[in-house]
């Protein structure tokens, strides 16, 4: 598990976005677009999930990029080129059914533009034409813009301050696109509010879409029940049964809920760490 490049694709002073290139022939062999790993950066440390954004057969790679957002996130960005990992495991979930559906929507807010990435790459070659909306705050905090472009036939940007692309949000584009034309599927991740608000979108439309939901995962194979969603009005684990659902049956309110379940205390633990 050791970490073969370490990259920073952006520092703002309040915004880092890393990227790790991990050797682990095994995973990179198996990996599927959608699918992720669980990591731990050391014996005492916590587990976290993040996706497989590529892989590389011929080094026996994977890259992963992640946003530091609390103590583990930052142990890992402190963490260089030439450092192991305590603990990979994957690859997990459900890959993303790729086949040829006809004219897809993909949408991707935040770090979740790394999660599409592997989606775009992997529907485009399925024979499907791409239309990629990516969203961020400010122009400064758009990561994989070339990367996705390449996977497109049609690209829109949207920044929330109108600092790069269109003012506003990537649903604004979304809705102006489906008032406009047919699509047969729309695949959206990024934060929770933006997921939630593309299946409001496209419930109006009638269009099928997938999210990928970012539920807090302990073990992520099944047996602790912390990642629970209710999706349908039923009860799913989003690691062994997503983490991708229709985005139509999500109770978001629930996970939005569940997901602040542990702030206070990531707060107080990432303040007694990091000062
Ligand atoms: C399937 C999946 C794929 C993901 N892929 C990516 C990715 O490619 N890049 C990326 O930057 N982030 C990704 N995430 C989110 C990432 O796991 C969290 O940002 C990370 O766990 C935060 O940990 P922390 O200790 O740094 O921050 P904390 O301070 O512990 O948490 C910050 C926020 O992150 C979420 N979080 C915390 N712990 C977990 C956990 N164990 N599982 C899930 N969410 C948690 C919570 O909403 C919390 O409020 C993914 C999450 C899931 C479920
Ligand atoms: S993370 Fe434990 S059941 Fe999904």
């Amino acid at each position: 598990m050791k970490i073969l490049n370490k990259e920073t694709l952006i520092d703002t002073g309040g915004v880092r976005i890393g990227k790790l290139e991990i050797l682990s022939q095994d995973i990179a062999l198996k990996a599927r677009p959608g699918q992720f790993v669980v990591l731990m950066t050391s014996e005492k440390g916590e587990r976290i999930p993040l996706t497989i954004v590529e892989r590389d057969l011929s080094k026996g790679t994977i890259k992963l990029i992640f946003q530091e957002a609390g103590l583990t996130t930052k142990i890992l960005g402190a963490m260089k080129t030439g450092d192991s990992l305590y603990s990979l495991v994957g690859p997990l979930g459900h890959p993303t059914e790729i086949k040829k559906y006809g004219k897809i929507v993909i949408v991707g807010g935040g770090v979740g533009i790394a999660e599409i990435y592997p989606v775009a790459r992997a529907m485009k070659e399925a024979g499907n034409h791409i239309t990629t909306i990516l969203g961020a705050r400010s122009k400064d905090l758009l990561i994989l813009e070339n990367e996705l472009k390449s996977a497109s036939d049609e690209f829109y940007v949207a920044t929330d301050d109108g600092s790069y692309g269109r003012k506003g949000f990537t649903t604004d584009i979304l809705e102006e696109l489906l008032g406009k034309g047919k699509y047969d599927l729309v695949y959206s991740v990024g934060p929770i509010p933006m997921m939630k608000r593309s299946s409001m979108v496209t419930r109006k439309f009638n269009t099928k879409t997938i999210v990928s939901l970012n539920a807090i995962m302990v073990d992520a194979t099944g047996m602790c029940g912390c990642c629970r969603v209710t999706v349908g009005g039923k009860t799913y684990f989003s690691c062994v049964d997503g983490p991708e659902f229709d985005a139509s049956l999500v109770d978001w309110e629930e996970l939005t809920k569940r997901n602040r379940i542990y702030d206070d205390k990531e707060k107080h633990i990432c303040r007694l760490n990091i000062t």
